[in-house]
Protein backbone atom coordinates (compact mmCIF):
# COMPACT_ATOMS: atom_id res chain seq x y z
CA UNK A 1 0.00 0.00 0.00
CA UNK A 2 1.35 3.53 -1.20
CA UNK A 3 0.20 6.24 1.19
CA UNK A 4 1.30 9.76 0.44
CA UNK A 5 0.13 13.27 1.66
CA UNK A 6 -1.33 16.25 -0.34
CA UNK A 7 -2.61 19.39 0.09
CA UNK A 8 -5.45 19.55 -2.56
CA UNK A 9 -8.32 16.80 -3.59
CA UNK A 10 -8.56 18.02 -7.18
CA UNK A 11 -5.31 18.70 -7.92
CA UNK A 12 -4.03 15.65 -9.68
CA UNK A 13 -6.62 13.04 -10.74
CA UNK A 14 -4.75 10.23 -9.17
CA UNK A 15 -7.99 9.23 -7.74
CA UNK A 16 -11.44 9.14 -9.02
CA UNK A 17 -13.02 8.00 -5.42
CA UNK A 18 -12.83 10.29 -2.40
CA UNK A 19 -14.31 10.07 1.31
CA UNK A 20 -14.58 13.11 3.29
CA UNK A 21 -16.93 13.53 6.70
CA UNK A 22 -19.38 15.46 7.67
CA UNK A 23 -21.42 16.93 11.03
CA UNK A 24 -24.82 17.15 11.41
CA UNK A 25 -26.17 19.43 9.28
CA UNK A 26 -29.77 20.83 10.29
CA UNK A 27 -29.33 24.12 9.16
CA UNK A 28 -26.35 24.64 6.86
CA UNK A 29 -25.33 22.10 4.05
CA UNK A 30 -22.64 19.55 3.34
CA UNK A 31 -19.64 22.01 1.87
CA UNK A 32 -16.07 21.64 0.90
CA UNK A 33 -13.59 24.42 -0.22
CA UNK A 34 -12.51 22.02 -3.03
CA UNK A 35 -15.76 21.83 -4.85
CA UNK A 36 -17.14 23.95 -7.27
CA UNK A 37 -20.29 25.35 -6.36
CA UNK A 38 -22.86 22.87 -9.07
CA UNK A 39 -20.77 19.82 -7.95
CA UNK A 40 -22.11 21.18 -3.85
CA UNK A 41 -25.41 21.87 -5.15
CA UNK A 42 -25.46 18.13 -6.55
CA UNK A 43 -24.20 16.62 -3.27
CA UNK A 44 -26.55 18.31 -1.00
CA UNK A 45 -29.43 18.04 -3.31
CA UNK A 46 -29.03 14.28 -2.98
CA UNK A 47 -28.17 14.57 0.47
CA UNK A 48 -31.76 15.91 0.88
CA UNK A 49 -33.15 13.49 -0.69
CA UNK A 50 -31.54 10.90 0.61
CA UNK A 51 -31.93 11.98 4.03
CA UNK A 52 -28.03 12.15 4.75
CA UNK A 53 -27.43 10.32 8.25
CA UNK A 54 -24.80 12.28 9.52
CA UNK A 55 -24.95 9.91 12.82
CA UNK A 56 -21.53 9.29 13.68
CA UNK A 57 -19.67 6.63 11.40
CA UNK A 58 -22.81 6.20 9.09
CA UNK A 59 -21.43 6.09 5.50
CA UNK A 60 -23.30 7.80 2.38
CA UNK A 61 -22.53 6.97 -1.13
CA UNK A 62 -22.69 9.16 -3.84
CA UNK A 63 -21.71 8.44 -7.59
CA UNK A 64 -20.98 10.03 -11.12
CA UNK A 65 -20.28 13.40 -8.91
CA UNK A 66 -18.15 15.61 -11.02
CA UNK A 67 -15.36 14.89 -14.42
CA UNK A 68 -12.97 14.51 -11.34
CA UNK A 69 -14.38 12.65 -8.52
CA UNK A 70 -16.68 9.10 -9.68
CA UNK A 71 -16.82 7.81 -6.30
CA UNK A 72 -17.68 9.99 -3.27
CA UNK A 73 -18.09 8.99 0.55
CA UNK A 74 -19.36 10.82 3.26
CA UNK A 75 -18.78 9.53 6.84
CA UNK A 76 -20.95 11.07 9.57
CA UNK A 77 -19.43 12.73 12.42
CA UNK A 78 -22.55 13.37 14.37
CA UNK A 79 -23.24 16.25 16.25
CA UNK A 80 -20.21 19.52 16.22
CA UNK A 81 -20.54 19.73 20.65
CA UNK A 82 -19.12 15.49 20.98
CA UNK A 83 -17.25 15.06 18.01
CA UNK A 84 -13.74 13.77 19.79
CA UNK A 85 -10.60 11.67 19.13
CA UNK A 86 -13.14 8.80 19.92
CA UNK A 87 -15.18 9.74 17.24
CA UNK A 88 -12.49 10.41 15.00
CA UNK A 89 -11.58 6.90 15.83
CA UNK A 90 -15.06 5.72 15.29
CA UNK A 91 -15.16 7.64 11.80
CA UNK A 92 -11.33 6.39 10.44
CA UNK A 93 -13.33 2.74 11.51
CA UNK A 94 -15.70 3.74 8.97
CA UNK A 95 -13.47 4.67 6.80
CA UNK A 96 -11.42 1.47 6.93
CA UNK A 97 -14.47 -0.35 6.53
CA UNK A 98 -15.77 1.51 3.64
CA UNK A 99 -12.64 0.56 1.72
CA UNK A 100 -12.36 -3.19 2.89
CA UNK A 101 -16.26 -3.65 1.46
CA UNK A 102 -15.83 -1.71 -1.45
CA UNK A 103 -13.04 -3.20 -2.44
CA UNK A 104 -11.54 0.54 -3.14
CA UNK A 105 -8.28 0.52 -4.60
CA UNK A 106 -7.17 3.76 -5.07
CA UNK A 107 -8.67 6.93 -3.11
CA UNK A 108 -8.63 10.39 -1.68
CA UNK A 109 -9.26 10.54 2.19
CA UNK A 110 -9.59 13.92 3.05
CA UNK A 111 -8.28 13.77 6.73
CA UNK A 112 -8.64 17.57 7.39
CA UNK A 113 -12.87 16.60 7.77
CA UNK A 114 -11.48 14.45 9.99
CA UNK A 115 -9.05 16.35 12.41
CA UNK A 116 -9.79 18.53 15.81
CA UNK A 117 -8.63 21.44 16.35
CA UNK A 118 -7.11 20.45 19.77
CA UNK A 119 -5.46 17.14 18.61
CA UNK A 120 -1.87 16.63 17.94
CA UNK A 121 -2.35 15.94 14.12
CA UNK A 122 0.91 13.59 13.94
CA UNK A 123 -0.83 10.99 16.60
CA UNK A 124 -4.07 11.14 14.22
CA UNK A 125 -1.89 10.29 11.29
CA UNK A 126 -0.32 7.17 13.28
CA UNK A 127 -3.55 6.37 14.92
CA UNK A 128 -4.71 6.03 11.39
CA UNK A 129 -1.81 4.46 9.72
CA UNK A 130 -2.21 1.89 12.42
CA UNK A 131 -5.73 1.21 11.38
CA UNK A 132 -5.63 1.61 7.21
CA UNK A 133 -2.49 -1.00 7.49
CA UNK A 134 -4.79 -3.69 9.52
CA UNK A 135 -7.60 -3.67 6.67
CA UNK A 136 -5.56 -6.60 5.10
CA UNK A 137 -5.52 -8.97 7.92
CA UNK A 138 -7.54 -12.13 7.61
CA UNK A 139 -7.00 -15.49 9.30
CA UNK A 140 -6.04 -17.93 7.32
CA UNK A 141 -3.37 -19.78 8.07
CA UNK A 142 -5.39 -23.28 9.07
CA UNK A 143 -8.17 -22.95 6.36
CA UNK A 144 -8.60 -25.07 3.13
CA UNK A 145 -10.57 -22.67 1.91
CA UNK A 146 -10.72 -18.49 1.57
CA UNK A 147 -13.80 -17.30 3.53
CA UNK A 148 -12.49 -13.72 3.44
CA UNK A 149 -10.27 -12.79 0.84
CA UNK A 150 -7.75 -10.31 2.27
CA UNK A 151 -7.88 -6.88 0.61
CA UNK A 152 -5.27 -4.14 0.36
CA UNK A 153 -5.91 -1.00 -1.12
CA UNK A 154 -3.02 0.10 -3.74
CA UNK A 155 -2.56 4.19 -3.00
CA UNK A 156 -4.49 6.64 -0.99
CA UNK A 157 -3.95 9.76 -0.79
CA UNK A 158 -4.54 11.59 2.56
CA UNK A 159 -5.73 15.30 1.97
CA UNK A 160 -3.91 17.56 4.77
CA UNK A 161 -3.89 21.32 4.11
CA UNK A 162 -0.97 21.99 5.96
CA UNK A 163 0.75 18.77 4.94
CA UNK A 164 3.68 20.55 2.71
CA UNK A 165 5.15 21.50 5.85
CA UNK A 166 4.60 19.11 8.01
CA UNK A 167 5.42 16.56 5.69
CA UNK A 168 8.49 14.55 6.81
CA UNK A 169 7.39 14.40 10.23
CA UNK A 170 3.95 13.10 8.39
CA UNK A 171 5.39 10.59 6.66
CA UNK A 172 7.80 9.32 10.11
CA UNK A 173 4.74 9.10 11.77
CA UNK A 174 2.81 7.51 9.46
CA UNK A 175 5.71 4.91 9.15
CA UNK A 176 5.63 4.58 12.94
CA UNK A 177 1.85 3.80 12.53
CA UNK A 178 2.95 1.11 9.88
CA UNK A 179 5.21 -0.70 11.89
CA UNK A 180 2.69 -0.64 14.93
CA UNK A 181 0.36 -2.55 12.57
CA UNK A 182 2.92 -5.14 11.78
CA UNK A 183 2.87 -6.06 15.50
CA UNK A 184 -0.81 -5.70 16.26
CA UNK A 185 -1.20 -8.16 13.18
CA UNK A 186 1.97 -10.77 14.11
CA UNK A 187 -0.21 -10.50 18.10
CA UNK A 188 -3.47 -11.37 16.53
CA UNK A 189 -1.98 -14.16 14.10
CA UNK A 190 0.05 -15.64 16.82
CA UNK A 191 -3.45 -15.62 19.16
CA UNK A 192 -5.37 -17.15 16.59
CA UNK A 193 -3.25 -20.21 15.71
CA UNK A 194 -4.70 -23.02 17.38
CA UNK A 195 -2.73 -24.30 20.66
CA UNK A 196 -1.78 -27.60 18.83
CA UNK A 197 0.44 -25.46 16.34
CA UNK A 198 1.39 -22.23 18.46
CA UNK A 199 2.95 -24.00 21.27
CA UNK A 200 5.98 -22.88 23.38
CA UNK A 201 8.53 -24.12 20.62
CA UNK A 202 6.38 -22.26 18.18
CA UNK A 203 6.44 -19.21 20.20
CA UNK A 204 10.31 -19.60 20.17
CA UNK A 205 10.99 -20.41 16.73
CA UNK A 206 8.78 -17.54 15.79
CA UNK A 207 10.73 -15.03 17.88
CA UNK A 208 14.10 -16.34 16.69
CA UNK A 209 12.40 -15.86 12.76
CA UNK A 210 12.03 -12.25 13.14
CA UNK A 211 15.79 -11.93 14.92
CA UNK A 212 16.32 -12.70 11.00
CA UNK A 213 15.51 -9.83 9.55
CA UNK A 214 16.62 -7.34 12.23
CA UNK A 215 20.02 -7.36 12.94
CA UNK A 216 19.53 -5.26 16.00
CA UNK A 217 17.41 -7.75 17.56
CA UNK A 218 19.06 -10.68 19.36
CA UNK A 219 17.09 -13.86 20.51
CA UNK A 220 17.87 -15.91 22.80
CA UNK A 221 16.13 -19.49 24.14
CA UNK A 222 16.75 -20.92 27.41
CA UNK A 223 15.62 -25.03 27.57
CA UNK A 224 13.63 -26.47 30.62
CA UNK A 225 17.14 -27.69 31.46
CA UNK A 226 18.57 -24.07 31.61
CA UNK A 227 15.51 -22.88 33.24
CA UNK A 228 16.44 -26.04 36.03
CA UNK A 229 20.21 -24.54 36.59
CA UNK A 230 18.73 -20.96 36.76
CA UNK A 231 16.38 -22.25 40.07
CA UNK A 232 12.86 -21.72 37.74
CA UNK A 233 11.12 -24.37 39.51
CA UNK A 234 7.54 -22.12 39.68
CA UNK A 235 7.55 -22.03 36.15
CA UNK A 236 8.92 -25.31 35.57
CA UNK A 237 5.61 -26.74 38.03
CA UNK A 238 2.96 -25.40 35.28
CA UNK A 239 4.82 -27.22 32.39
CA UNK A 240 5.42 -30.67 34.94
CA UNK A 241 1.77 -31.77 33.44
CA UNK A 242 2.52 -30.99 29.89
CA UNK A 243 4.56 -32.77 26.36
CA UNK A 244 5.44 -29.93 25.16
CA UNK A 245 8.58 -28.49 27.02
CA UNK A 246 8.41 -25.21 28.46
CA UNK A 247 10.53 -22.25 26.94
CA UNK A 248 11.87 -18.49 28.32
CA UNK A 249 12.33 -16.43 25.30
CA UNK A 250 14.74 -13.52 25.82
CA UNK A 251 14.33 -10.84 22.74
CA UNK A 252 16.92 -8.30 23.08
CA UNK A 253 16.43 -4.61 21.13
CA UNK A 254 19.38 -2.59 22.63
CA UNK A 255 19.83 0.01 19.84
CA UNK A 256 19.91 2.93 22.62
CA UNK A 257 22.43 4.85 24.25
CA UNK A 258 24.90 2.36 25.71
CA UNK A 259 24.17 3.22 29.06
CA UNK A 260 20.49 3.71 29.39
CA UNK A 261 19.03 1.11 31.43
CA UNK A 262 16.10 -1.28 29.28
CA UNK A 263 12.63 -1.46 29.53
CA UNK A 264 11.27 -5.18 29.76
CA UNK A 265 8.25 -6.27 28.89
CA UNK A 266 7.33 -9.40 30.24
CA UNK A 267 4.64 -11.83 28.69
CA UNK A 268 2.47 -14.81 30.11
CA UNK A 269 2.87 -17.40 27.26
CA UNK A 270 0.73 -20.39 28.01
CA UNK A 271 -0.08 -21.43 25.02
CA UNK A 272 -2.80 -23.43 26.36
CA UNK A 273 -4.62 -23.24 29.49
CA UNK A 274 -6.81 -26.38 30.70
CA UNK A 275 -6.42 -25.49 34.60
CA UNK A 276 -4.32 -28.46 34.57
CA UNK A 277 -5.24 -30.46 37.64
CA UNK A 278 -8.04 -27.83 39.14
CA UNK A 279 -9.41 -28.31 35.59
CA UNK A 280 -11.27 -25.55 34.09
CA UNK A 281 -15.23 -26.26 32.88
CA UNK A 282 -15.48 -27.41 29.21
CA UNK A 283 -17.63 -24.61 27.97
CA UNK A 284 -15.62 -22.17 25.85
CA UNK A 285 -12.52 -23.65 26.76
CA UNK A 286 -11.15 -23.31 23.43
CA UNK A 287 -10.50 -19.50 24.44
CA UNK A 288 -7.79 -20.79 26.20
CA UNK A 289 -5.36 -20.78 23.02
CA UNK A 290 -5.32 -17.36 23.18
CA UNK A 291 -3.75 -17.40 26.87
CA UNK A 292 -0.19 -16.55 25.06
CA UNK A 293 -1.26 -12.95 24.61
CA UNK A 294 0.43 -11.19 26.68
CA UNK A 295 3.50 -13.16 25.51
CA UNK A 296 2.00 -12.35 21.33
CA UNK A 297 1.79 -8.91 22.31
CA UNK A 298 5.75 -8.77 23.65
CA UNK A 299 6.72 -10.14 20.42
CA UNK A 300 4.76 -8.32 18.39
CA UNK A 301 5.85 -4.85 20.02
CA UNK A 302 9.46 -6.04 20.07
CA UNK A 303 9.17 -6.22 16.37
CA UNK A 304 7.37 -3.20 15.92
CA UNK A 305 10.15 -1.07 17.75
CA UNK A 306 12.60 -3.27 15.83
CA UNK A 307 11.45 -2.49 12.11
CA UNK A 308 11.09 1.50 12.76
CA UNK A 309 14.78 0.92 14.01
CA UNK A 310 13.65 3.29 17.35
CA UNK A 311 16.77 4.58 19.20
CA UNK A 312 15.50 2.59 22.64
CA UNK A 313 17.17 -0.27 24.86
CA UNK A 314 14.56 -2.64 25.09
CA UNK A 315 14.30 -6.22 26.34
CA UNK A 316 11.26 -8.73 25.80
CA UNK A 317 10.66 -11.48 28.51
CA UNK A 318 8.10 -14.78 27.34
CA UNK A 319 7.53 -17.08 29.56
CA UNK A 320 5.96 -19.74 27.05
CA UNK A 321 4.23 -23.05 28.57
CA UNK A 322 1.03 -25.51 28.31
CA UNK A 323 -0.61 -25.87 31.28
CA UNK A 324 -2.16 -29.65 31.25
CA UNK A 325 -3.11 -31.69 33.77
CA UNK A 326 -1.38 -35.43 33.68
CA UNK A 327 0.53 -37.66 36.03
CA UNK A 328 3.51 -35.72 36.14
CA UNK A 329 1.30 -32.40 37.12
CA UNK A 330 1.73 -30.23 39.40
CA UNK A 331 -1.27 -31.00 42.51
CA UNK A 332 -3.51 -28.29 44.70
CA UNK A 333 -0.97 -28.23 47.80
CA UNK A 334 2.31 -28.27 46.20
CA UNK A 335 4.93 -25.95 47.24
CA UNK A 336 7.57 -24.81 44.66
CA UNK A 337 10.81 -22.99 45.09
CA UNK A 338 10.64 -19.93 43.31
CA UNK A 339 14.04 -18.25 41.31
CA UNK A 340 14.04 -15.39 44.30
CA UNK A 341 14.03 -18.16 46.81
CA UNK A 342 10.60 -17.49 48.27
CA UNK A 343 8.46 -20.78 48.45
CA UNK A 344 4.76 -20.81 47.21
CA UNK A 345 1.64 -23.15 47.79
CA UNK A 346 -0.16 -23.63 44.92
CA UNK A 347 -3.65 -24.67 46.04
CA UNK A 348 -5.07 -23.94 42.44
CA UNK A 349 -2.83 -24.82 39.21
CA UNK A 350 -5.62 -22.73 37.10
CA UNK A 351 -3.51 -19.66 38.97
CA UNK A 352 -1.11 -20.53 36.46
CA UNK A 353 0.14 -17.16 34.58
CA UNK A 354 1.20 -16.14 38.33
CA UNK A 355 3.83 -19.11 38.45
CA UNK A 356 5.50 -18.55 35.19
CA UNK A 357 5.61 -15.04 35.71
CA UNK A 358 7.27 -14.78 38.98
CA UNK A 359 10.04 -16.34 38.06
CA UNK A 360 10.40 -14.40 34.79
CA UNK A 361 10.06 -11.36 36.95
CA UNK A 362 13.10 -12.16 38.44
CA UNK A 363 15.09 -13.12 36.09
CA UNK A 364 14.39 -9.75 34.47
CA UNK A 365 16.01 -8.27 37.35
CA UNK A 366 19.63 -9.12 35.84
CA UNK A 367 19.34 -7.05 33.41
CA UNK A 368 18.92 -3.51 35.83
CA UNK A 369 16.04 -2.42 34.26
CA UNK A 370 14.51 0.74 34.49
CA UNK A 371 11.00 -0.30 34.15
CA UNK A 372 9.39 -3.55 33.78
CA UNK A 373 5.97 -3.80 32.26
CA UNK A 374 4.46 -7.81 32.64
CA UNK A 375 1.37 -8.06 29.99
CA UNK A 376 -0.69 -11.02 30.77
CA UNK A 377 -4.63 -12.84 30.23
CA UNK A 378 -4.55 -13.57 34.17
CA UNK A 379 -7.34 -13.16 35.88
CA UNK A 380 -11.24 -13.45 34.42
CA UNK A 381 -11.93 -11.37 37.42
CA UNK A 382 -10.90 -8.49 35.58
CA UNK A 383 -13.71 -9.18 33.34
CA UNK A 384 -16.17 -8.43 35.63
CA UNK A 385 -14.12 -5.28 36.61
CA UNK A 386 -13.41 -3.72 33.16
CA UNK A 387 -14.99 -5.86 30.52
CA UNK A 388 -13.50 -5.82 27.04
CA UNK A 389 -12.56 -2.19 27.07
CA UNK A 390 -9.85 -1.59 29.46
CA UNK A 391 -6.84 -3.50 30.44
CA UNK A 392 -6.43 -3.89 34.30
CA UNK A 393 -3.13 -1.81 35.24
CA UNK A 394 -1.62 -2.34 38.32
CA UNK A 395 1.75 -0.87 39.67
CA UNK A 396 4.19 -0.50 42.68
CA UNK A 397 4.66 2.89 41.32
CA UNK A 398 2.04 5.59 41.17
CA UNK A 399 4.07 8.06 38.82
CA UNK A 400 4.72 4.73 36.33
CA UNK A 401 1.22 4.20 36.53
CA UNK A 402 -0.02 7.80 35.58
CA UNK A 403 2.12 7.92 32.29
CA UNK A 404 1.27 4.34 31.45
CA UNK A 405 -2.79 5.21 31.77
CA UNK A 406 -1.97 8.88 29.67
CA UNK A 407 -0.51 6.85 26.92
CA UNK A 408 -3.03 4.57 26.88
CA UNK A 409 -5.49 7.31 26.00
CA UNK A 410 -3.14 8.66 23.54
CA UNK A 411 -3.22 5.54 21.60
CA UNK A 412 -6.24 4.69 22.40
CA UNK A 413 -5.48 1.29 23.49
CA UNK A 414 -7.50 1.92 27.37
CA UNK A 415 -6.01 1.14 30.94
CA UNK A 416 -7.64 1.70 33.93
CA UNK A 417 -5.81 1.36 37.53
CA UNK A 418 -6.98 -0.88 40.02
CA UNK A 419 -5.56 -0.50 43.80
CA UNK A 420 -2.87 -2.70 44.71
CA UNK A 421 -2.88 -1.81 48.69
CA UNK A 422 -1.16 -3.52 51.57
CA UNK A 423 -4.82 -4.55 52.64
CA UNK A 424 -4.87 -7.05 50.00
CA UNK A 425 -1.75 -8.94 50.69
CA UNK A 426 -2.63 -11.37 53.35
CA UNK A 427 -4.76 -13.01 51.21
CA UNK A 428 -2.16 -14.38 50.60
CA UNK A 429 -0.65 -15.54 53.72
CA UNK A 430 -0.47 -19.42 53.59
CA UNK A 431 0.67 -22.12 56.80
CA UNK A 432 2.88 -24.20 53.91
CA UNK A 433 4.80 -21.54 52.71
CA UNK A 434 5.81 -18.33 52.06
CA UNK A 435 3.10 -17.23 49.70
CA UNK A 436 -0.44 -19.38 48.89
CA UNK A 437 -0.99 -18.48 45.15
CA UNK A 438 -4.58 -17.91 45.45
CA UNK A 439 -6.59 -15.13 47.72
CA UNK A 440 -10.53 -15.78 48.53
CA UNK A 441 -13.30 -14.86 45.98
CA UNK A 442 -12.88 -10.96 45.70
CA UNK A 443 -10.73 -8.94 43.94
CA UNK A 444 -9.34 -11.53 42.16
CA UNK A 445 -7.12 -9.47 39.71
CA UNK A 446 -5.47 -7.42 42.59
CA UNK A 447 -4.47 -10.32 44.75
CA UNK A 448 -2.79 -11.76 41.24
CA UNK A 449 -1.11 -8.72 41.02
CA UNK A 450 -0.36 -8.71 44.63
CA UNK A 451 1.20 -12.28 44.29
CA UNK A 452 3.34 -10.68 41.80
CA UNK A 453 4.62 -7.75 43.41
CA UNK A 454 6.29 -10.13 45.88
CA UNK A 455 8.51 -10.65 42.76
CA UNK A 456 9.07 -7.13 41.51
CA UNK A 457 10.46 -5.13 44.62
CA UNK A 458 13.95 -4.61 43.01
CA UNK A 459 12.20 -2.18 40.29
CA UNK A 460 9.93 0.12 39.13
CA UNK A 461 7.11 -2.17 37.87
CA UNK A 462 3.26 -2.54 36.42
CA UNK A 463 1.32 -5.18 35.46
CA UNK A 464 -1.65 -5.17 32.41
CA UNK A 465 -4.12 -7.64 32.92
CA UNK A 466 -5.20 -8.08 29.52
CA UNK A 467 -7.81 -11.33 30.10
CA UNK A 468 -10.59 -9.18 28.90
CA UNK A 469 -8.89 -7.16 26.03
CA UNK A 470 -6.74 -9.44 24.11
CA UNK A 471 -9.56 -11.46 22.05
CA UNK A 472 -13.06 -10.54 20.73
CA UNK A 473 -15.46 -13.14 21.15
CA UNK A 474 -19.05 -14.37 18.99
CA UNK A 475 -19.12 -14.03 15.43
CA UNK A 476 -16.43 -11.13 15.47
CA UNK A 477 -14.23 -14.00 17.13
CA UNK A 478 -10.29 -13.05 17.16
CA UNK A 479 -7.24 -11.74 19.08
CA UNK A 480 -7.66 -7.85 18.45
CA UNK A 481 -3.78 -7.51 19.03
CA UNK A 482 -3.68 -5.57 22.01
CA UNK A 483 -1.71 -4.10 23.84
CA UNK A 484 1.12 -3.42 21.11
CA UNK A 485 -0.12 0.20 20.51
CA UNK A 486 0.06 0.59 23.72
CA UNK A 487 3.11 -0.64 24.69
CA UNK A 488 5.04 0.91 21.65
CA UNK A 489 3.68 4.50 22.51
CA UNK A 490 5.14 3.53 25.67
CA UNK A 491 8.39 3.32 24.80
CA UNK A 492 8.64 5.77 21.68
CA UNK A 493 7.46 8.57 24.51
CA UNK A 494 10.35 7.14 27.24
CA UNK A 495 12.77 7.40 24.38
CA UNK A 496 11.21 10.83 23.49
CA UNK A 497 10.39 9.88 19.47
CA UNK A 498 7.14 10.64 19.72
N1 LIG B 1 -6.00 -17.64 31.88
C1 LIG B 1 -6.84 -17.57 33.01
C2 LIG B 1 -7.58 -16.24 33.12
C3 LIG B 1 -8.72 -16.03 32.17
C4 LIG B 1 -9.96 -16.56 32.43
C5 LIG B 1 -8.55 -15.28 31.04
C6 LIG B 1 -11.01 -16.33 31.56
C7 LIG B 1 -9.60 -15.03 30.17
C8 LIG B 1 -10.82 -15.57 30.43
C9 LIG B 1 -6.02 -17.73 34.28
O1 LIG B 1 -4.95 -18.59 34.17
C10 LIG B 1 -6.93 -18.29 35.32
O2 LIG B 1 -7.38 -19.38 35.14
N2 LIG B 1 -7.18 -17.52 36.36
C11 LIG B 1 -8.05 -17.94 37.40
C12 LIG B 1 -7.45 -17.55 38.71
C13 LIG B 1 -8.15 -18.16 39.89
C14 LIG B 1 -7.94 -19.64 39.93
C15 LIG B 1 -7.62 -17.52 41.15
C16 LIG B 1 -9.39 -17.25 37.18
O3 LIG B 1 -9.41 -16.08 36.78
O4 LIG B 1 -10.41 -17.88 37.39
MN1 LIG C 1 -5.48 -20.59 34.53
ZN1 LIG D 1 -4.15 -18.80 32.35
Amino acid sequence: MQVNFSNNILSKSTSKCLITASFSKNKSSFSHKNFSSAELKKVNDYLKRYKFNSEIGKLTHMTDLSKNIDDLFIIGKGVKEKYNERGFLRVVDSICNCIKNNKISECAIDFDSLILKESDVLNLVRLMSIRLNNIDYVYSQTLSKIKKESFKPKKITLILNNSNKLKTKLISNYNIGKCIAEGVKIAKELGNLPANICTPTYLSTFAKSLSKNNSKLNVQVHTEKQMRAMGMNCLLSVSAGSKQEAKLITMKYLNGKKGDKPIILVGKGITFDTGGISIKPSNAMDEMKYDMCGAASVIGTMNALASMKAKTNVIGIVAASENMPGGMATKPGDVVKTMSGQTVEILNTDAEGRLVLCDALTYASKFKPEIVIDIATLTGAVLVALGKVASGLMSNNSSLAKEICKVSFESHDYVWELPMWEEFQSELDSNFADIANIGKRYAGSITAACFLSRFTENYKWAHLDIAGTAWNEGSNKGGTGRPVSLLTYFVLKKAKII
